[in-house]
């Protein structure tokens, strides 16, 4: 659904541009997308580099999978349609926020390859960095975790012959082919995850370290 549904529309320029927001922040806005299996640590370590942001005095915000679905996403499931437009929408308030001047941080596995590489698009095309965060934990070690049992459930639905298409267990993921940040969080604390993040963004003139 990227075409444009409404006729009679035209786009408005305001008199604040982008330039005039950075300055105000103190800041350059970007993306920065987490994606990997349900378990792999995206949020956890999403949140972390979003305080760590913000005690260094840049506005970062956490866009959370399971918190969006409590709101602006709450009429979507998990079909591969409705997956598709969570992602879209998310794209595009990122976008937004990057626009707006923020660090904007997601957290959602977004197993689709293309759904993802579109929303790099969007940003890219808008001349905002986009900054894809490969959370990379062998689906093994998230059902060992499985913190919210959702593992332990999507096996029973399949061993019942229902399956609940759950990612990794009967729906696909399709990890990341050139991703900026690959991050092995089966081996790294949140500490040593994020201070990945952080170097990263600082090594790309994007962050300060204090
Ligand atoms: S996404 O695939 O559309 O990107 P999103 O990140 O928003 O997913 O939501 C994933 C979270 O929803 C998981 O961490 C898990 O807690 C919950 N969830 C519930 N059902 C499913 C399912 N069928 N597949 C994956 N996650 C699910």
């Amino acid at each position: 659904m990227t075409e444009i549904k409404a006729t009679n529309i035209t786009w408005h320029d305001g008199h604040v541009g982008r330039e005039d927001r950075e300055g105000l922040l103190k800041q350059k806005g970007a993306t920065i997308w987490f994606t990997g299996l349900s378990g792999c640590g995206k949020s956890t370590i999403a949140f972390t580099v979003e305080h760590a942001l913000v005690q260094r005095g840049h506005l970062a915000y956490v866009l959370d999978g399971d918190n969006i679905r409590h709101g602006l996403n709450k009429n979507l499931g998990f079909s591969a349609a409705d997956r598709e437009e969570n992602i879209r929408r998310i794209g595009e308030v990122t976008k937004l926020f990057a626009d707006a001047g923020l660090f904007s941080l997601t957290s959602f596995i977004s197993p689709y390859r293309k759904d993802r590489d579109q929303a790099r698009k969007i940003h890219q095309d808008a001349g905002l960095t986009f900054i894809e965060v490969f959370v990379d934990v062998p689906i093994e070690i998230c059902e060992q975790r499985d913190p919210k049992g959702l593992y332990q459930k999507a096996r029973a639905a399949l061993a019942a012959g229902k399956g609940m298409g759950f990612t990794g267990v009967d729906d696909p993921y399709e990890p990341p082919l050139d991703p900026e940040i690959v991050l092995a969080n089966d081996k790294l604390t949140v500490e040593q995850a994020a201070a990945e993040v952080l170097n990263y963004l600082h090594t790309r003139g994007l962050a300060r370290t204090e």
